[in-house]
């Protein structure tokens, strides 16, 4: 998996690679991999119902997140590497803490550091701004709007070096990218091969070490903070996912997680709080940029409200949200979501023919969201960006955030911190792609946006170029 695909072997993206003819051309639902050498038998699932009749019984029936394909051998039991009984108490103390309250702190911190963002990069009183590469701003902001809004760390955009003052001495941005982009080597090598006097090695090693005093001294900054707000009678403080995983420490038996636990569960929302929502808005600009008529409705969109004095929200911007939705289905910034049975289980497939198959008990079963997402019998001209598929489908079901109890924690948290940036972004500029001499926008798409890339552990397109111009 880690070297490029071939005609023996798979590449770690061979389901982008394979996108537009594997599932034997979608006429099969389901296909199962079977390894030559090494590893067990896989089922890989592309078609939406088999993943809704799989996920919406995982209460009832129990799957196993496998291991070796989470960050649990790195951090241990967290919300998203664990499973059963100790996956339920991680989420009976995360889950009220992505609450309609929080969830406004996020749509306003994302529009505050909009602003930031726009004077630290110079470009307030700009009519033209080239950018070779606007994931490295997004990346930041999405970083920056998960330390403020879980952990209630004061970040601002040219304080790099502490994303909130906690560890003093490196660049905790550039720490955390190097932690995400090296967690593959990290769950394959042991440790110790990061002790050996290589250079990179040795880097790796020291940003996985400053990246954990970050987030314990976050704890021990909480802690403190928590025992002067009782005894100076201070407000609580707002941030209230750090709150409810402090509390948990101290909490009853359903409720309670031991500090490396809660640690683990900083890791987790920290990698998936950030990269996955940079990743889809990377893909979204890319696509409006392409595709200057949707970009064109989403401004009109956006500025019809603001005529006639409404404040912005996620529901008044429909379309503006459906470009972000169709983004995330061409490129699902989680593509892979995997699972062991832990016991039988029929489901109904449609494709060669009706029929109900039998899941054994231990086989692994993989549902792929780029084949999902792209299966032509459910999204039909699958290749083709067009937003209006999701009028009216904002609803909880449109599996681009999982399905069934194990769904994304944070989508309501995604999407206020996405369309409240995309709002103002659009608002200000028109977005053009920034093409080489040259080259047409056909061939901007096929190469810039035909690329599938792993930022970390999410997936999206490659570095996106771009041209903004503002708006009168
Ligand atoms: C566009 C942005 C996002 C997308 C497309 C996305 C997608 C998903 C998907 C598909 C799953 C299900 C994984 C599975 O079933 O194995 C998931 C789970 C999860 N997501 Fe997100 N996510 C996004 C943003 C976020 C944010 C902002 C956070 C935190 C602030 C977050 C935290 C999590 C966690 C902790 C889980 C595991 C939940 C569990 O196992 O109970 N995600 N996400």
């Amino acid at each position: 998996m880690l070297l490029s695909g071939t005609g023996w072997t798979l590449s770690f993206l061979w389901p982008w690679e394979k996108r537009n003819n594997y599932f034997f051309g979608y006429n099969t639902d389901i296909i199962y991999m079977i390894p030559i050498l090494a590893g067990s038998p896989l089922v890989y699932v592309c078609n939406g119902n088999i993943m809704r009749q799989l996920f919406s019984n995982e209460g009832r029936i129990n799957m196993i997140k496998p291991h070796e394909l989470t960050l649990k051998s790195i951090i241990g039991d967290s919300l998203a590497s664990s499973s059963g009984d100790i996956w339920r108490r991680h989420r009976r103390v995360l889950a009220p803490a992505f609450n309609p309250k929080v969830h406004q702190l996020v749509w306003d911190e994302s529009s505050m550091l909009y602003d930031e963002m726009i004077s630290a990069q110079g470009w307030a009183d700009q009519k033209t701004v080239i950018v070779p590469n606007i994931n490295d701003v997004i990346i930041k902001f999405s970083l920056l709007v998960i330390a403020r809004c879980a952990f209630g760390l004061p970040g601002a955009w040219l304080d790099d070096t502490e994303a909130g003052g906690v560890v003093q001495g490196y660049n905790f941005t550039e720490a955390l990218s190097t932690v995400t982009e090296s967690f593959i080597l990290k769950l394959i090598f042991p440790r110790k091969l990061f002790m050996l006097p290589f250079k990179r090695l040795r880097h790796i090693d020291k940003c996985w070490t400053n990246v954990e005093a970050t987030i314990r001294a976050i704890m021990s900054k909480a802690t403190a903070e928590a025992e002067y707000a009782v005894n100076d009678q201070k407000t609580e403080p707002k941030a209230s996912v750090l709150k409810r995983l402090m509390a948990s420490l101290h909490g009853q038996a359903r409720e309670e997680l031991s500090e490396d636990e809660v640690v683990a569960d900083m890791y987790t929302l920290l990698f998936a709080g950030h990269e996955t929502v940079a990743c889809a808005l990377y893909a979204t600009l890319g696509y409006l940029a392409i595709y200057q008529d949707e970009q064109e409705k989403a401004f009109l969109e956006i500025q019809s409200e603001l005529q006639k004095g409404r404040p912005l929200n996620v529901s008044n911007v429909d379309h503006l949200q459906a470009c972000f939705f169709e983004a995330i289905r061409l490129r699902p910034p989680p593509f892979m979501l995997p699972r062991d049975m832990d016991q039988d289980m029929f489901i109904n497939i449609s494709y060669p023919a009706p029929e109900i198959i039998i899941l054994k008990k231990g086989v692994r079963i993989v549902c792929d969201l780029i084949g999902i997402f792209r299966n032509p019998h459910e999204y039909p001209e699958p290749a083709t960006y067009r937003p209006s598929r999701w009028y009216g489908g904002a609803s909880a079901d449109t599996l681009l955030f999982g399905s069934g109890p194990r769904t994304c924690i944070g989508r309501n948290f995604a999407h206020n911190e996405a369309i409240s940036f995309l709002a103002r972004f659009l608002r200000d500029w028109k977005v053009h792609a920034t093409l080489q001499p040259g080259e047409t926008l056909k061939q901007y798409e096929d190469w810039v946006m035909g690329i599938g890339y792993m930022h970390g552990t999410a997936f999206s397109v490659g570095s996106v170029a771009l041209t903004l111009t503002r708006r009168q």
